[in-house]
């Protein structure tokens, strides 16, 4: 991770005043680590999320201002337990930073600075009571003294001893250690965690923190991050190079599309594929975005016998999934070479839509006994690119989570509608059709039935609440009647959940009467179809998709 570290040190924007008011998130394996860097983001402070045993060097190169330490699963006292690098504490001081560690953090600070943390009679997981017990206190401000607030607490073990230089200016109800400062040395810590919504207050508290103690300025504005990207890709795109860009026509790559074209103009080339496994006029839909809206150049290719062939008899999803990854790289090969002839000069650079999130999740921090995301289903966003790649890469929103791609969107004038759009897995509907994709006409029954029940839900005004729709086709035939005669036709599952990232989601509950509307309007239109059932599982034990 230490080198995901410098990666996005050398991409960060000079306005967005790294080393003035960049606040880092050493991260010890919490599940709301990114939580924490996302509410400094929505306070207008640039944050960004580091592993925790980064070396000291990539910490010091981004010269922070402040340094929250995550929360994370481990006992301090376990073997193996995740540590900050050694002279963090020192470089800290040095450079004045003001260091907040979050429960897992705030005990590992103070055991590093000579406290003690037991195993305490005093577990406490949920939420609970805390009361400010200080008469004045960095944290909490002045007369706050007997003040008590709902707070969501998670840990086992607890602060027993503090180490010299600390006072405890909050405790829970129950009496264990709520939170801590030694203000001299900029040393602060909260058992509790602010950055979940359980936390009524929490936010209020990060914001005292960065702007009242830290003396942070709040200096992290899109249209900054826009004209110092632009500014950027032009000082890094030589007058006479090219680059292209293949659009998936979702909102990450339309937006880096948008924002490369306003930089460097009709140098840039993009692609657009369609590998057979696209939405009900999906083409159609985003060619016009692209031309009509975005005045954005873009070359269509048809590649859909190429896919489904190779797709042919294939029912293993991680084999579609790798076949569809491979025969992309086909494509785009190929175009790129087109495109060298025609203007005499090969490409050098390729724009890809990462966001900061995939930068996190390829390199899971140590001690989280996570692997690779990829290893639950290869996702081919990072690390899905051939070994043997010449062009460079360009990845400007590689920083920034998917609202804050959005609102880069907007200000780009990439249509509303455009934006808010669900997203969409790369590897298209070969992963909603099980099994094998090229058999009778599956895709074109799916294709249908995912239309009828989108627009249901854009109809009904519920698009938008939904975080994800779609219909799968199930490789199953089911007994019916229509009309006086026995039916032997597929079954069709319709999905809708709710989620914050995708990483975990619940099932959408909708009314009778939408559900009983749609399932008319399926069984009457589509041919094939005479049954539909609907998934109400969370994520997780299900993932999203069905493959
Ligand atoms: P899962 O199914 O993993 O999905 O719970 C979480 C989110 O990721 C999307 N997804 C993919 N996106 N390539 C992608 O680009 C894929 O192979 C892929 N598989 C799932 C899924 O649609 C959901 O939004």
């Amino acid at each position: 991770m230490g080198s995901t570290a410098a990666a996005s040190a050398s991409a960060l924007p000079a306005s967005a005043g790294a080393g003035e008011n960049l606040v880092l998130i050493l991260d010890f394996g919490s599940q709301y680590t990114h939580l924490i860097t996302r509410r400094v983001r929505q306070l207008g402070v640039l944050s960004l999320c580091v592993s925790g045993t980064a070396p000291l060097a990539s910490l010091a190169g981004l010269r922070p201002c402040a340094i929250v330490l995550s929360g994370g699963p481990h006992s301090v006292h376990a073997t193996g337990a995740p540590s900050f690098p050694q002279g963090f504490l020192d470089f800290a001081a040095d450079a004045g930073a003001h260091v907040l560690g979050v429960c897992y953090g705030m005990q590992l600070l103070v055991q590093s600075l000579g406290g003690a943390v037991e195993a305490g009679d005093k577990q406490e997981y949920g939420k609970m009571e805390v009361e400010v017990t200080a008469q004045s206190s960095a944290l909490y401000g002045e007369g706050e003294t007997g003040k008590r607030q709902t707070v969501w607490m998670s840990h086992g073990d607890e602060v027993v001893r503090l180490p010299v230089g600390f006072e405890v200016v909050a405790r829970s109800v129950q009496g264990a250690v709520a939170a801590i400062e030694n203000r001299e040395k900029r040393f602060y810590g909260l058992q509790y965690h602010p950055e979940v919504t359980h936390s009524p207050q929490g936010m209020e508290t990060l914001r005292h923190f960065l702007f009242d103690v830290c003396g942070i300025k709040a200096d992290w504005k899109m249209q900054d991050v826009l004209d110092e990207e632009i500014r950027t890709i032009q000082s890094m795109v030589g007058p006479d190079e090219h680059v292209i860009c293949a659009l998936s026509g979702g909102v990450d790559s339309t937006v880096a599309a948008t924002l490369v074209h306003k930089a460097i103009g009709d140098r840039l080339h993009c692609v657009f594929v369609d590998n057979g496994l696209l939405r009900y006029k999906e083409r159609e839909r985003v060619v016009s975005t692209f031309e009509s809206d975005l005045h954005l150049p873009v070359t269509c290719v048809d590649a859909s016998e190429q896919f489904l062939s190779k797709l042919k008899g294939v029912k293993d999803p991680e084999m579609k999934r790798k076949i569809i990854g491979r025969e992309f790289i086909v494509v785009f090969d190929n175009f790129a070479h087109k495109l060298e002839q025609k203007i005499g000069k090969r490409p050098v650079y390729l724009v890809q839509g990462t966001l900061y999130p995939d930068v996190i999740e390829s390199c899971p921090p140590p001690g989280s006994g996570r692997t690779h995301s990829h290893t639950i289903k290869s996702h081919h966003n990072v690390g899905g690119l051939p070994k043997d790649m010449k062009l460079k890469l360009i990845e400007p929103l590689k920083l920034l989570f998917k609202d804050e791609v959005r609102k880069l969107g907007s200000i780009l004038n990439v249509p509303e509608s455009f934006l808010k759009r669900h997203p969409f897995p790369g590897p298209g509907l070969a992963v909603r059709v099980l099994g094998d994709v090229t058999e009778g006409n599956a895709l074109e029954v799916l294709r249908q039935v995912d239309e009828i029940f989108v627009q249901a839900i854009k109809d009904a005004g519920l698009y938008d609440i939904i975080w994800q729709a779609f219909a799968v086709f199930l490789p199953v035939q089911t007994v019916g009647v229509q009309g006086d005669q026995r039916t032997h036709s597929h079954a069709v599952a319709l999905r809708a959940i709710t989620s914050e990232d995708g990483m975990t989601a619940d099932w959408y509950y909708f009314e009778r009467e939408f559900l009983v509307d749609v399932v008319n309007k399926i069984c009457n239109n589509v041919r094939g179809v005479n049954r539909v059932v609907q998934d109400i599982t969370q994520k997780p034990p299900a993932t999203v998709e069905w493959e």
